[in-house]
This record gives C-alpha cells, sequence and structure tokens, in this order.
C-alpha cells in the first residue's frame, strides 16, 4: 500500500487517537530510517525512546529468532528460564531485590501505584500511620491508564476521564518548601522522575530529590522513581537515579527494555515487594519468554559495546554543540539534559513548530514537547557526526528563521 492508501484506510478505520507525520516508513539500519521510497531519515527519536540499538542490530535479530523458534509465550501460569534470568540482570543494574514483568510503562507505573497502596495497607495492619495519597509532581507524564492518569500532571491528559484516581496532589517541581508543606504521614509515596520527559526534559534538583528521600524516610513512606524514559542506559547511567546516588524503594522501566518489543518491569525493594502476595496482581502476557530473551540481549549489547561510556561521551559532545549553538542563536532559551536524553527551549511555540517541521524537510527526526521544546532521545549508537549532521541543520534553519524574521521586520524590503 502507498502512504496515501494507508491514510486513507486509517481513517476510516482507527479511532481517531494520534495524529500522524505523513511518512511511511518501511525499514530502518542502525540510527537511519527508510521510508517507502528509500529516502533514509537519521533518527532522533528512536521511537520515543525505544530503538536504543537502533534499527535492524543483529542481537536483537538472533534473540527474536532464536526465541520464537523455541517459544514465544505461555502465559504467567508456568516456569520460563527468562523471568528470573532478566531479573537477576535488572536487580543487579538498579540496586533493587525484585522484579515484576508486565508490557508497558503505564503498566510498569499502574503495578508501583498498586504496590505503594498496598504496601501502606501493609504498615497500617502493623500499626504504622501511613495514608492513601500520593504526592506527584508538575509536569509529570506517567502515561495513559486511569492510575498513571490521575498522577499525570497536565489537565488535558486527565480531564475529558474524570473522575480518575482521587487521593493524588502535584507539588511544584523542585519546590522543597511545597513538598514539605504537602508532605505528611497520610501520603503513601512520593512519585517522580529523576528527569521529567514529557515535561520537558527536566532534571530534579540533586535538593529536591534528597528531600524527597528523606521525608519517605521519616514516616515509612515509598519514594517511587519512574524512568520509563530515562532509564536502563540513556543518561548514560543505567538508572537516572544513580546520578543522584539516591536510591528508590520502587522504580518502573519500559521503553528501551526489549528493543522495541513490549516489556515493562516494576523493581523494587524486598520490604515493598511483601506487599504483594499471589493473585494481587497480574497479567497475561507480561514477561513473556520472547520479550524477556530479547531484553537479555539488549542488556548484553548495551555491556559489550559499551554504551553506558558511548552515551555519556556522545551525549556530552551533542550537548556542547547544542550550547554552542544557543550562543549563536536567541531563540535557544535553554539547553537541558543529560546523555542522551537532550531538549533545547525555543524562545516561542511557532518557531519551535517551524524548526521541527524543517528538520522533518531534511529528513531528520526529533519531536518536540510543551509546545515550545525540542526534545531529542536518539538511539544509544548515535555517532558524533550524527550529532554534527544534526547541530547543522538547526543552524542552518535558525539562520533562516532569523533571515526570515528580519525580512518581516524590514516590510519585505531588500538593501
Ligand atoms: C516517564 C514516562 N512514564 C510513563 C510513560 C508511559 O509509557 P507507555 O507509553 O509505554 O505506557 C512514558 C511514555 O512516554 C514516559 O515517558
Amino acid at each position: 500500500m502507498s502512504l496515501q492508501e494507508v491514510m486513507a484506510a486509517e481513517s476510516r478505520l482507527l479511532v481517531k487517537t494520534y495524529e500522524r507525520y505523513p511518512i511511511l516508513f518501511t525499514g530502518g539500519e542502525g540510527v537511519h530510517l527508510i521510508d517507502e521510497n528509500g529516502v533514509r531519515y537519521l533518527d532522533l527519536l528512536s521511537g520515543i525512546g525505544v530503538n536504543a540499538l537502533g534499527y535492524a542490530h543483529p542481537a536483537i535479530e538472533k534473540a527474536i529468532l532464536e526465541q520464537s523458534r523455541k517459544l514465544i509465550h505461555i502465559s504467567n501460569l508456568f516456569f520460563h528460564e527468562g523471568q528470573a534470568a532478566l531479573a537477576e540482570r535488572l536487580t543487579q543494574a538498579s540496586g533493587m531485590d525484585r522484579a515484576f514483568f508486565c508490557n508497558s510503562g503505564t503498566e510498569a507505573w499502574e503495578a508501583a501505584l498498586k504496590l505503594s497502596r498496598a504496601y501502606a495497607v501493609a504498615q497500617r495492619a502493623n500499626g504504622k500511620q501511613l495514608g492513601t495519597k500520593f504526592l506527584a509532581l508538575e509536569n509529570s507524564f506517567h502515561g495513559r491508564t486511569m492510575g498513571s492518569v490521575a498522577t499525570t500532571h497536565k489537565a488535558k491528559y486527565r480531564e475529558p476521564f474524570t473522575p480518575v484516581m482521587p487521593d493524588v496532589e502535584f507539588v511544584r517541581f523542585n519546590d522543597v518548601d511545597d513538598l514539605k508543606s504537602k508532605f505528611s504521614t497520610g501520603v503513601c509515596a512520593i512519585l517522580l522522575e529523576a528527569v521529567q520527559g514529557e515535561g520537558g526534559i527536566r532534571p530534579v534538583s540533586q535538593e529536591f530529590f534528597a528531600a524527597a528521600r528523606e521525608l519517605t524516610r521519616e514516616t515509612g513512606a515509598l519514594l517511587v522513581v519512574d524512568e520509563i524514559q530515562a532509564g536502563l542506559g540513556r543518561t548514560g547511567k543505567w538508572f537516572a537515579y544513580q546520578h543522584y546516588g539516591i536510591q528508590p524503594d520502587i522504580t518502573a522501566v519500559a521503553k528501551p527494555l526489549a528493543g522495541g518489543l513490549p516489556l515493562g518491569a516494576l523493581l523494587c525493594t524486598q520490604a515493598a515487594a511483601e506487599a504483594f502476595q499471589p493473585g494481587m496482581h497480574g497479567t497475561t502476557f507480561g514477561g513473556g519468554p520472547l520479550a524477556c530473551a530479547t531484553a537479555i540481549a539488549v542488556i548484553d549489547t548495551i555491556e559489550h559495546e559499551n554504551l553506558l561510556a558511548h552515551v555519556t561521551e556522545v551525549g556530552g559532545y551533542f550537548r556542547e554543540q547544542l550550547q554552542e549553538l544557543a550562543k549563536r542563536h536567541d531563540c535557544i532559551v535553554d539547553v537541558r539534559g543529560i546523555g542522551l536524553m537532550l531538549a533545547i527551549e525555543i524562545s516561542s511555540a511557532e518557531r519551535a513548530k517551524d524548526a521541527l517541521d524543517a528538520m522533518m524537510r531534511r529528513h531528520i527526526l526529533i519531536n518536540r514537547t510543551h509546545e515550545t521544546v525540542l526534545r531529542f532521545l536518539p538511539p544509544f549508537i548515535l555517532g558524533k557526526a550524527d550529532v554534527d549532521t544534526t547541530v547543522a541543520a538547526l543552524d542552518q534553519i535558525f539562520t533562516e528563521q532569523n533571515a526570515a524574521q528580519a525580512h518581516a521586520h524590514s516590510g519585505g524590503k531588500v538593501g
């Protein structure tokens, strides 16, 4: 089918939840996507932070091929080798004790919310004072299911579905006083992304993160960190919270975990894990043999190809280049992020949108969040030459925008 045929069929057949770019991708190789006409796009979005090893990576192909020949799915009624083997790797990398597997980011987050509430129930049964309230952060994004959306800050995600899960209060981002004033024994968990993703690539401050850890320690509430976008190497460490030297009680991962197959995981301490008993939570598909085998191949590859160090190096270079670019263009009002989770904030939504469209026309894929933020979530295998291509394109686009603005201000007069 051609792009036009696919667009016509989708508009007739699909529920209208997405606004897609009019591009039909049919393949990929390394850091490039290839469309129906064979045009190659430099991909700095990686399927919204999923395709960490890029496209057609031989390790992923091999894992999928070998495991699919053996066993794809058996449900959670039986044992297979993959879950324990993957849990071993993830608990080692995260400093956690136990894992629960599911199929997506929002499911991992739902599991974290349910575990937090169950933990509070168990604590109350032991005579502790611990309530049911969640404290989440302004500009947070935790997913689209009913619990996740209740802890997601932007009203547009929550309001069409009210009443959402009650007992959630939002704290001003990095405002320690606001956190302290809203915290009490009524809180069962503080929820945060170490680096907010959809919220515009905003790292939480050391002071705020430390205060959240201290307050939760005082009452026995849980500190729950969403690493769905930032985790598994994107920031140059396995987990973004490791940059802060702060260990949460629960964390959630998903996006890059299984190289593009749907897989999420909740990782937690032994104490938190004890709040779930058999039958309290579960999923048919979660942690299937195919997804687990592929995830182990992804983790092996990140280790064997030294990709954490690579992300740190190329990410650092990318950030420096963006900072240099910001010196040349006033429209870049901020450069943020860590590793290969980066963004530039643009002075207006129009300029940001125009720049995004111009990048698409140059066959470079990035995206825009929070209207004014251009976000870069490339595959971990991105090279410095790819960074140079990207920054040169942005430089040209902002130069053209400046020239167009100067032209408009001069009333279109030349000379
Ligand atoms: C920080 C964060 N949490 C949760 C989610 C939801 O993940 P999923 O779309 O896999 O449900 C996302 C997705 O963008 C995310 O970035």
